[in-house]
């Protein structure tokens, strides 16, 4: 099923034209607190702590971006769009999960103002034809820069929707020419402790890694990112290059990667290790499979305010029709 005539993310089936989206200057014009943000969880493995304090009062910027020419034709929404607004840029670049920096909301933003992100070497290593360090400009440079509008859904259960920037990964994958060996797609972020002072403690086996099936990293769906609302990622939010898979827990969503190998073993993740009854390798969005400690049915919408009401979780984030097919013979009860 990974080539539909009519895709999903076709404006046109969707009603959409470019101009719909929200250029990121409006979003800057609109600047106003995040009633929901601060110190709110802890999250993933910690335990939720719902703090709320207002954040932004005197922050440093995290977030020197350029501008970013991403062909505007490519837009997914889906679902139930037009009820559906983007996220502020405010919101999704100071309310993250990023533990390199911190494991507070607004520490990526806070703690990530220095990290040198220039120059960048993703090195592509394992059952793969074309191995080798890649600046990693020249591994996106080939191909088309898209602009995406994905939902994303935290495991925590909160969930914004951002306008991506970036290439299919299948693309990448593709130009790379893994060997019929490769079945998985392993990713690892920077490990340098100097520059990410949350890799100087806080129990984690670091690197962060991160892993895909090999045809869940070629549905069309898989993003490179390289950028979010028409400008390169912001450091809290993964530059210079990053993963999102939007039908996944946005932990997989592994952020500044500096390599990319083909296995044919399914590789270590993250969360996996520190917690395997609570984040499988799958972490599929799911509203039937709750996690150990919370449930997974409802959604807080990131910019509705902490006491908002919570909306339903959609089977894989709204992406059914795109990947159920990736899953047709598995229980994902046990392969959560
Ligand atoms: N990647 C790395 N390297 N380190 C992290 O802590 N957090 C993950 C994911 N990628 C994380 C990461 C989690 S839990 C989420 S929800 C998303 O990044 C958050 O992405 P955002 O901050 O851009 O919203």
């Amino acid at each position: 099923m990974l080539l539909k005539k009519n895709k999903s993310w076709d404006m046109k089936s969707i009603g959409l034209k470019p101009t719909d989206i929200t250029p990121k200057h409006l979003f800057d014009s609109r600047r106003k607190f995040i009633a929901n943000s601060g110190k709110t969880m802890l999250g993933l493995g910690i335990g939720a702590i719902a703090g709320g304090l207002p954040l932004m009062a005197n922050m440093k910027t995290a977030h020197a971006t350029t501008p970013l020419n991403a062909m505007k034709s490519m837009v997914h929404t889906l679902g139930r769009l037009g009820e559906e607004k983007l996220t502020e840029f405010d919101a999704a670049t100071q309310y993250n999960n990023f533990y390199e920096f911190g494991t507070g909301k607004s520490d990526p933003y806070e703690n990530s103002g220095d990290f040198k992100t220039t120059p960048w070497t993703v090195s592509i290593e394992g059952e793969v034809a074309n191995r080798g360090v890649y600046d990693f400009n020249d591994l996106v440079k080939p191909h088309q820069l898209e602009e995406r509008v994905y939902r994303f859904r935290c495991v925590e259960a909160w969930a914004m929707v951002v306008p991506w920037v970036g290439v299919q990964l299948s693309d990448v994958i593709k130009r790379l020419e893994p060997t019929s060996k490769a079945r998985y797609v392993a990713f690892e972020t920077l490990h340098d402790p100097d520059q990410m002072p949350g890799q100087r403690g806080f129990g984690f086996k670091w690197p962060y890694v991160e892993g895909l099936r090999m045809d869940e990293a070629m549905n069309p769906l898989s993003l490179l990112c390289t950028g979010m609302y028409g400008e390169t990622l912001p450091n809290q939010n993964g530059a210079p290059i990053r993963l999102v898979t939007p039908w996944k827990y946005g932990f997989k969503s592994i952020k500044s990667i500096v390599r990319i190998s083909f296995t044919e073993e399914q590789p270590p993740t993250t969360w996996n290790m520190i917690a395997p009854r609570e984040y499988g390798f799958y972490s599929n969005v799911n509203p039937k499979v709750s996690h150990p400690r919370w449930s997974q049915a409802r959604e807080r919408v990131v910019g509705d305010g902490l006491f908002s009401s919570k909306r339903p979780t959609l089977m894989f984030n709204g992406y059914e029709e795109e990947v159920a097919s990736l899953y047709a013979d598995m229980d994902l009860q046990k392969n959560y």
